[in-house]
């Protein structure tokens, strides 16, 4: 198993299958993903085995802060730290990148995603009323950098 910071095209249909099984309403669609290939502030860790994807998170620089664009886990996979080592690999990128902080929207009843971003200092800073689908809350997370 290794985690690489390169998205590779052939991971793509792979991330799009994890994409939906983890986000059946937002699921980003293969050719969002592949645009991510061309986009230079776009910036992925994938961990792979085998040639299969079993986890992986995306961010985007914006000016000199990390905005966290998505974090999923092969559902099989859950719950044995490999969301933990994608955001171990995205923090070393963010430090060394000399971001200032890392920001992140969840949905409110998202409560693992929420737990596992707290484990890691994120704190949560703000809440958009109805942000999904004008129905569910998101809540707004930072984690601030030190240089
Ligand atoms: C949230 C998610 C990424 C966690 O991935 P994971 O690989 O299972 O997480 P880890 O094994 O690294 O867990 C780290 C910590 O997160 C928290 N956590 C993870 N899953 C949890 C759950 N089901 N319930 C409560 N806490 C949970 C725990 O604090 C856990 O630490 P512990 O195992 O020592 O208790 C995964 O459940 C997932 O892909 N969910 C669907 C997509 C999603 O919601 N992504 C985040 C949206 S921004």
């Amino acid at each position: 198993m290794e985690i690489t910071d390169i998205l590779r095209a052939e991971y793509i249909p792979q991330i799009a299958a994890i994409e939906k099984e983890a986000f059946p309403d937002t699921a980003w669609s293969e050719k969002m993903l592949l645009d991510e290939l061309s986009n230079p502030l776009a910036h992925y860790f994938v961990c792979v085995k085998s040639d299969v994807v079993l986890a992986y998170g995306g961010l985007h620089e914006v000016a000199d802060e990390g905005q966290i664009t998505n974090v999923a886990v092969k559902k099989d996979k859950r719950r044995c730290g490999l969301a933990s080592k994608i955001l171990d690999a995205m923090l070393e990128f963010a430090v060394s990148a000399g971001l200032f902080e890392l920001t992140l929207e969840v949905k409110e009843s998202n409560f693992a995603a929420r737990a596992l971003y707290k484990n890691f200092g994120f704190t949560e800073t703000g809440l958009r009323k109805n942000y999904y689908g004008g129905i569910e809350n998101a809540v707004l997370m930072t984690l601030a950098l030190k240089p």
